[in-house]
């Protein structure tokens, strides 16, 4: 179950809708590691109904492979490259260890790669998930990003998950933030109760207002809380302000 993120699901499920009626559109959302990224994606393919589903996710051991990440993706749909012209055909048929070897045509890779996604997404659509794209190979990203400018009129949502600064130039971005606190509160109470009591009352420490039936706690309660929650969850506590970071 996911706490919060309404907003963020909201945004997600729109990408998927307008895909269905073939107004498709791609989408990265953006954030710090463990912020919530994968756990969206997963989701989204949770909410996709009846349209199909190719998902591909970076691997730093695989960065520097070259169409690891595509290969990842389309092998499932390998058996739709005949519907596909010839030079695309072995664009990606070679890309793909498929025979014929990379031809070194960026454009034609690329544009098979848009035409491969479209026959996969024939009859009801397709959603295709790329997580973790800072690990991504660099030829995979290339052919997937021109993918993703191209897809307005296909039934394709395309939404991709990236850390850091990490540039997808033209492609929309959502940022994913930390949980705003009543979501976080709820997330703890459900993950670590015993902590979440620790954190209500160190939050109320700091505030100077005393927990009812406790009273002020100590105020090393404070730094011990976000010491266990650093340790036990890794999660990045803000000990300075709001302990959700
Ligand atoms: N809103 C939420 N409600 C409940 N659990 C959540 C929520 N957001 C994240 N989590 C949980 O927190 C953990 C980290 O989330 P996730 O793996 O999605 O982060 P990430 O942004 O993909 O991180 P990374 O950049 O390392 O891949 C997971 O166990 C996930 O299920
Ligand atoms: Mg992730």
């Amino acid at each position: 179950m996911l706490f919060g993120r309404s907003a963020e699901i909201a945004a997600i499920e729109d990408v998927i809708s307008r895909a269905r009626s073939g107004a498709g559109s791609a989408l990265v959302l953006r954030g710090e590691a463990g912020v919530g990224k994968t756990a969206l994606l997963d989701l989204a393919v949770t909410r996709r109904g009846d349209l199909r589903v190719l998902r591909t996710t970076g691997v730093e051991p695989e960065s520097d492979l070259a169409f690891a990440a595509l290969h990842q993706l389309l092998r499932p749909v390998a058996g739709l490259l005949d519907a596909l012209p010839e030079p695309q055909r072995a664009a990606v048929g070679g890309a793909l260890g498929l025979g014929g070897g990379a031809s070194g045509d960026r454009f034609l890779l690329a544009a098979g790669v848009l035409s491969l996604l479209a026959e996969a997404a024939a009859p009801h659509g397709l959603v295709c998930v790329v997580d973790d794209f800072q690990w991504v190979d660099r030829a995979s990203a290339d052919a997937l990003l021109f993918a993703a400018r191209r897809l307005g009129t296909e039934r394709i949502a395309m939404l991709l998950a990236v850390r850091g600064d990490t540039p997808l130039k033209g492609v929309p971005s959502l940022p994913i933030d930390g949980l705003p606190e009543p979501a976080a509160t709820e997330l703890l109470d459900a993950a670590a109760p015993a902590l979440s009591q620790e954190a209500a009352a160190a939050s109320h420490a700091a505030a100077g207002t005393g927990v009812p039936g406790v009273g002020v706690p100590h105020a090393g309660v404070t730094g011990r809380v976000c010491r266990r929650m650093a340790r036990g969850a890794g999660w990045r506590p803000g000990c300075g302000g709001s302990w959700w970071r």
